[in-house]
């Protein structure tokens, strides 16, 4: 905390082994990092580079095989089912796959509930939590009174999105991390969900981690930004040092293969 900002998440010597003997795999190798409050965060790396399985150790989904994670400069303590639920509330995800967020067999209305009952509002009147849900989807651009009845997946891809950001809208989560939430919609419905994020880190004031191999979108969006290469952080620094001066060559493959995306256009060449 040497430069005065409060430190959201840090870590020290963050490692996920997966298997052992021949099947090892060291999905996340040794990392060290201290996102601080309030900045927006990318992870950027290739698939199979362990951004994943970071994201899962950060949200206490799976164990740390090795190293510390720290939440607001505390050791982190999720050892009883108390103590998760606790944390759940300050730290929350969206997914690549909304589908991993919702309980199929729940209807749309019970999703919003359970978020409601998760901040402590489970005993408000019914009325007062229908205007809670309704409020979180017209965030979103969603009606909610044309969802009560439906279940997510007869929603479409885009509107699914769209209800995990409602979602996070109820939870107010001092954290979120969002894996590649874009990757599967298109360009258009991307920039709105970008939107809407950013929107929502000013309404709550979150601190966003982003989670891409697309280091463009990491530009666009984020102050501080972590390449991340066969599980370990390569380069760290803010986006403008880290993608306009990058240092490592796997850094610059990566910027590679989107040219020209923070130069200006010349047009004298034209
Ligand atoms: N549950 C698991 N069991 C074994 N290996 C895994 C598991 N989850 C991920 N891995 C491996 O860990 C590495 C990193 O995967 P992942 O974190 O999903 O990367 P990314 O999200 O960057 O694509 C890959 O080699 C992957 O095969
Ligand atoms: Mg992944």
């Amino acid at each position: 905390m040497a430069d005065g900002r409060k430190s959201c998440l840090t870590g020290k010597g963050v490692t996920k082994v997966f298997g052992f003997g021949r099947t090892k795999t060291v999905a996340v190798d040794n990392v060290d990092f201290d996102f601080k409050e309030g900045e927006v965060i990318s992870i950027v790396g290739e698939s199979g580079s362990g951004k994943t399985t970071l994201a899962k150790m950060l949200l206490g989904l799976i164990s740390v095989t090795e190293g510390d994670i720290y939440f607001q400069g505390e050791q982190r303590d999720i050892s009883s089912h108390r103590k998760r639920k606790a944390y759940w509330t300050q730290i929350q995800a969206i997914f690549q796959d909304p589908f991993a967020s919702y309980n199929i067999f729940n209807k749309i209305d019970s999703v919003l509930l359970d978020c409601i009952k998760m901040r402590g509002g489970g005993r408000l009147p019914y009325e007062q939590k229908v205007e809670m849900m309704t409020e979180a989807c017209s965030f979103v651009n969603l009606k909610f009174a044309e969802l009560t009845n439906k279940y997510p997946f007869e929603l479409s891809g885009g509107q699914q999105q769209r209800l995990m950001i409602a979602r996070i809208f109820l939870l107010k989560p001092k954290v979120l991390i969002a894996d590649e939430p874009t990757s599967m919609i298109d360009a258009c419905s991307r920039a709105t969900i970008l939107d809407m994020l950013m929107n929502l880190r000013n309404e709550v004031g979150m601190t966003p981690i982003f989670i891409t191999h697309d280091i463009g979108l990491a530009y666009y969006v984020s102050d501080t930004v972590y390449i991340m290469e066969k599980g370990k952080f390569v380069e760290s620094g803010s986006a403008d040092s880290v993608i306009l001066n990058p240092q490592q060559p796997y850094t610059k493959r990566l910027l590679n293969d989107v040219p020209k995306i923070y130069e200006e256009w010349d047009l004298s060449t034209v």
